[in-house]
């Protein structure tokens, strides 16, 4: 059963491999996706490492000059997407959108490099990472925390820590356009038309100011403070000064980027909520609002009591996996996208939290209930949390790769 599955896995990486780089699944997401294709990567390792590092170096193949690695790379033109490279205008080749995704590269490069430490492709990717590293130091740390300027920058588009940013954002003037996403999935698992209008309306602006980022983050529609953000880059930034110190190289810049970091998180700690919490830094307004993001603080080895107590009560309240919102709360909505549902690769990289805490029972929770979602309804995008149904998009590239790096018994202990 578990090695059917680890051929199924296998067969779907191989299937949406479309040439040196994976689609997340065909029809709904038909081009190269930043952080799909880092956890793609993480999934051929397993089996084809040589592919593993082709999936890095074409995703860095779109880093723009200023170091940004895009959100998605538009390798070859297709119409059943919006919105596409003709509404991005990038003016960069391959054309790609103009925002960047969680810089979860360093991360897997580090595991795939554990796989593979003599191959030397992980020091010509270094500098390349070094560069994207210092992009969201120059351009989205500014004030303090890891910020995003666009909800689809934070990989979570429709979860409700958004919700007050989103309300500053005027999405009646953004023309006619048709969306794509719901001819491909069932609508009520998808965001509404109320936020894709807002979501063209941000676009709109960067693109219309030419990707300026520093008029973005200072005068865009919307600029919020990302707690899973904050965490995943904490991350990323010392395992990208782990692989300088492999690689002889001088771990002191990402190094002192993840202390800043760690200094800023007070900024984001919500006392009424207990727990780190999204903000609105046009406002100053929390989210007040619980998800899956505030349970990266283990990945970037936070912890504190307090906190611990408010996320285990929101995970309990489900048997399937964290869910992207509080269960208990008023925005939840366990089928849309990310408003409710549990994605096993979020799991994954908050199980990598728990595993590097020492959080072992906890780990092990997580992985069976992953588990569990995947062995009975297939390699899904997201799940409902509190019946296992799956949602969004079948044969999921970063679900059938979590898989074989983490989820499956044959994965091990990793
Ligand atoms: N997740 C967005 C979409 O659904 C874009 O990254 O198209």
């Amino acid at each position: 059963m578990t090695s059917d599955l680890d051929a199924t896995a296998r067969d779907i990486l191989r299937a949406n491999d479309r040439g040196g780089y994976t689609i997340p699944t065909a029809g709904l997401y038909p081009y190269q996706w930043n952080w799909d294709s880092a956890f793609a990567a993480w999934g051929f390792s397993t089996f084809d490492i040589d592919r593993a590092w082709t999936e890095l170096e074409t995703l860095f193949s779109g880093q723009w000059s200023n170091g940004m690695v895009p959100h998605i790379l538009f390798h070859k033109p297709d119409p059943g997407y919006f919105p596409g490279p003709e509404v991005w205008q990038s003016g960069t080749t391959p054309p790609t959108s103009g925002i960047s995704q969680p810089p979860v590269a360093a991360i897997l490069a580090r595991l795939i490099h554990q796989r593979d430490p003599e191959n030397s492709r992980l020091a010509a990717l270094y500098p390349k990472l070094l560069a994207w590293h210092r992009w969201w130091r120059e351009h989205r740390c500014t004030h303090g925390p890891a910020a995003v300027t666009h909800p689809w920058e934070s990989g979570r588009d429709n979860c409700p820590e958004w919700d007050p940013g989103m309300a500053n954002v005027d999405g009646s003037n953004v023309g006619p356009y048709t969306r794509r996403d719901t001819g491909h999935v069932d609508p009520s698992m998808r965001p509404k038309k109320e936020d894709y209008d807002r979501y063209v309306a941000i676009l709109q602006f960067g693109r219309d100011h030419g990707w300026d980022q520093k008029e973005i983050v200072a005068n865009g529609p919307f600029l919020m403070a990302d707690p899973a953000m904050t965490f995943i880059l904490i991350r990323a930034h010392r395992d990208l000064a782990e692989i300088a110190r492999t690689l002889g190289e001088d771990p002191s810049e990402p190094e002192s980027w993840a202390r800043d970091l760690e200094a800023a998180l007070p900024e984001i700690w919500n006392a009424d909520l207990h727990c780190y919490d999204a903000r609105d830094l046009r406002t100053g307004t929390f989210a007040n609002t619980l998800g899956s993001g505030a349970f990266l603080a283990w990945l970037a080895g936070i912890e504190n009591g307090e906190m611990e107590r408010r996320l285990m009560a929101c995970w309990d309240a489900v048997p399937y996996g964290i869910p992207s919102s509080d269960p208990k709360g008023p925005a939840f909505d366990p089928r849309r996208y990310w408003r409710g549902p549990t994605w096993p690769v979020v799991n994954a990289l908050i199980a990598m939290g728990f595993r590097d805490a020492g959080r072992t029972a906890e780990e092990r929770r997580l992985r069976g209930e992953t588990a569990a979602l995947i062995t009975k309804g297939g390699f899904y995008e997201y799940f409902d949390p509190t019946d296992g149904t799956p949602c969004g998009g079948d044969t999921f590239t970063w679900t059938a790769a979590i898989w074989l790096g983490w989820a499956s018994p044959s994965a091990g202990d990793a």
